[in-house]
């Protein structure tokens, strides 16, 4: 990865390489962290953070469903946020803000472990390759099924929850595949091992709803939003593994990944992105970038100090 110059941790800036933690770290042994995946992406007005306090509320409600008592503020961390792409004079970055518990009591049980917090900031291209965003990637329905609400919480960003993406991530890339989709214990679509998963077919956008144990994605209701606008309806249901092979379009979107059409599914073709992915792709790129007049208010420009000139 590309080294920043500094990271946020526990309200103070500290040095890239001096941001470490004790090896007895709760969150280190047990996975008892939440986090978040941001973007900033560059402006014709500069840095602009995409849906951050969204993020950041789901940052709280994953502490709080996970018990992790946060000594900072959604407003706080905003502002550090802010601080720390100015001081590492970033004009677009992914953002990574992490509370985890700390070193200080072992067992599955440890109140006393202090919760720390962090907020991370680095250059990183797209997920799954600008190519894959061109022309579509390939994908495999994972063999492990996706975590769910019966022994953990699909919808927080919970660190010992990505073990299960891991597993399918690892699963897909060992046989050669882009991308993992994670099927339910009853063989209904989830997504992506970090996106949410669009099924279009004869017209109908679909996507899994909440009850199908996916993350409530911020990229996935913006583009629910942008569809709506564009005058499509986007259909929340249960959506059959068959339904992705028959499908005309399919995409994935999540922040690090961005929206990225799906060109094959389990050797199944899809084909080239199709007319509507395409449609909902050029709009949420100009959302990102600042370029879509009516979705601005999604963004949260960054104050950098105009550069003096001599
Ligand atoms: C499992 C999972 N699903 C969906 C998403 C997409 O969420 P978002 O659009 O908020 O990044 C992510 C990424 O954070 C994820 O990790």
């Amino acid at each position: 990865m590309e080294k920043s110059e500094w990271i946020w941790m526990n309200g103070e800036f500290v040095a890239w390489d001096d941001a470490k933690v004790h090896v007895l770290s709760h969150g280190f042994h047990y996975g008892s962290g939440v986090f978040e995946g941001i973007r900033c992406y560059e402006t014709d007005r500069g840095p602009a953070i995409f849906r951050h306090r969204e993020h950041l509320e789901r940052l709280a409600m994953s502490a709080e469903l996970y018990y992790l008592p946060l000594a900072h503020s959604i407003d706080e961390v905003r502002d550090a946020t802010h601080e720390l792409i100015r001081r590492n004079g970033l004009e677009s970055c992914y953002i990574r803000p992490l509370a985890f518990r700390g070193y200080g009591e072992m067992g599955l049980y440890a109140p006393t472990a202090p919760v720390e917090l962090i907020v991370a900031v680095w250059p990183w291209g797209a997920y799954l390759g600008e190519e894959g965003k061109r022309n579509g990637v390939r994908a495999k329905v994972s063999s492990w099924r996706r975590i769910s609400s019966s022994s953990l919480i699909p919808h927080a960003k919970a660190s010992g929850q990505y073990l299960n993406s891991i597993l399918a991530k690892t699963e897909s890339a060992n046989a050669g595949y882009d991308e993992a989709i994670l099927l339910d214990e009853a063989g209904i679509v989830c997504e992506g091992s970090g996106e949410n998963v669009f099924v279009i077919r004869e017209g109908e956008i679909a996507t899994p709803g909440h009850t199908a144990s996916i993350l409530d994605g911020i990229s996935r209701k913006s583009v629910i939003q942008i569809a709506a606008d564009l005058g499509y309806e986007v259909v929340e249901r249960d959506i059959a593994r068959s339904e992705l092979y028959l499908a005309d379009e399919v995409f994935l979107c999540g922040t690090a990944a961005e929206l990225v059409p799906v060109r094959e599914i389990d050797d199944h073709e899809i084909g080239e992105p199709g007319e509507l992915t395409r449609l909902i792709q050029a709009k949420f790129e100009d959302a990102l970038h600042g370029r879509a007049q009516e979705y601005l208010e999604w963004l949260d420009f960054v104050e950098v100090p105009s550069k003096v000139t001599s």
